[in-house]
């Protein structure tokens, strides 16, 4: 039987401190996105923010709901209002910063996999890839150098 193996290189910062200064200014906007979430449930924080390639920059938090799948996270609040507003304009980085209520959250926060495959959707359709750097309220920040390095295998439409 032929095996096929699946590899996903990231790099890591030791700090934010560590990132290059449009990354760190942009890790900022996603701090300040932490703060609007709507998070009554979950007590889980989540900021994205998104440079588009005419400069402007995104920003969405995790919005839940009593019913709890009507919520939506962060970085999907902000793909979707970023495609929304800015409709075909280039996504050039996207960062991520998380934060629980009671204690702190030094390990790097991935994406889950709803928004890989959200994000997969424009990074296809730009044919450009999105550099993605995440983490928690402190500590390291992981960069992969595209959404497809986080979810090899995607699902996209030359299957349909
Ligand atoms: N959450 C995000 O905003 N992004 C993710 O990628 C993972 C989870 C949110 C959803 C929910 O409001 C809370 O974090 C706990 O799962």
């Amino acid at each position: 039987m032929k095996k096929i193996k699946i590899e996903s290189f990231l790099e890591v910062y030791t700090s934010m401190d560590a990132l290059p200064e449009t990354i760190f200014s942009l890790m900022q906007e996603a701090i300040l996105a932490r703060d609007t979430a709507y998070a009554p449930y979950s007590e889980f924080y989540v900021g994205a923010a998104i440079l588009l390639e005419n400069g402007v920059v995104v920003r969405g938090s995790n919005q839940e709901n009593a019913a709890y799948p009507s919520g939506l996270c962060a970085e999907r609040t902000a793909v979707y209002y970023a495609s929304a507003q800015y409709p075909n304009v280039a996504f050039k980085a996207i960062t991520i910063s998380a934060k629980g209520k009671n204690k702190a959250t030094s390990q790097p926060i991935p994406p889950c996999g709803s928004c890989r495959q959200a994000i997969a959707e424009y990074e296809i359709r730009q044919g450009e890839a999105i550099p993605i750097y995440f983490m928690g309220d402190q500590g390291e920040v992981w960069k992969s150098d595209s959404l497809e390095n986080l979810l090899p295998l995607l699902f996209t439409s030359k299957y349909l």
